[in-house]
């Protein structure tokens, strides 16, 4: 288990100013960037598209970590592959093949991703695990940004960390929805390396940033 990282979600970010939101982010010593993708149809909202993630990739060095919430998946890969995200997750459930969704996020130089709803079980990553460069645990259901942490998905964490480490590859175990400061250590001591924070981010504007992450870390 790595150091712990936070990835915060720019679904809590002001829409009107993303492009100054990222970059204050990446100045208050974010990890990685988390971009959520949704259809209205995978999931019951819609957000953003690779014209966004291209009109952002100036706006930060760190890596994109683009959760795409959508039904099918590989017509839009490359899109957002070429836009400038470094690491692509994607639900099984959005299909049809994910083995094959996989190869297709690595054809392009990308880390591949799968992530998990909460009732979706961790055998979904059998035969499949070797090949990621990450796992997602959804500790809410997808679709929106300040829910509560779902208790469920601590046993999940903690089965992945065993699966993952008898690997023996550096396959990140982030952990997305209901991330605070009271939900942030539980989720790191069952195994979490990688934290998706919306709310807890961007919470009290620009001048927070830097002390929400610091202490979303500090676990
Ligand atoms: C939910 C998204 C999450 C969400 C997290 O579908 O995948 O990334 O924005 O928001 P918080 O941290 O507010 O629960
Ligand atoms: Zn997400």
């Amino acid at each position: 288990q790595k150091a712990t990282r936070i990835a915060p979600s720019i679904l809590s970010a002001d829409f009107a100013k993303l492009g100054e939101e990222v970059a204050a982010i990446t100045a208050a010593g974010a990890d990685m960037v988390h971009v959520d993708v949704m259809d209205g149809h995978f999931v019951p909202n819609i957000t953003i598209g690779p014209a966004v993630v291209k009109a952002l990739r100036p706006h930060s060095a760190l890596p994109f970590d683009v959760h795409l919430m959508i039904a099918p998946v590989d017509a839009y890969v490359a899109g957002f592959a070429e836009a400038g995200a470094d690491i692509i997750s994607f639900h099984p459930e959005a299909g049809p093949h994910p083995h094959r969704t996989v190869q297709l996020i690595k054809s392009f130089g990308k880390k591949a991703g799968i992530v998990l709803n909460p009732h979706t079980p961790v055998e979904m990553i059998d035969y499949l695990i070797e090949d990621l460069d990450l796992i997602l645990v959804m500790s809410v259901n997808p679709g929106f940004g300040g829910q509560s942490f779902i208790d469920s998905q601590l046993r999940k964490i903690e089965i992945l960390r065993k699966r993952i480490d008898a690997t023996g590859k550096p396959i990140d175990l982030e952990v997305d929805g209901g991330i605070t400061v009271e939900t942030a250590p539980r989720a790191v001591a069952a195994g979490a390396d990688l934290l998706v924070a919306g709310t807890a981010t961007f919470k009290g504007g620009p001048a927070a940033y830097a002390e929400n992450i610091r202490r979303l870390k500090a676990v």
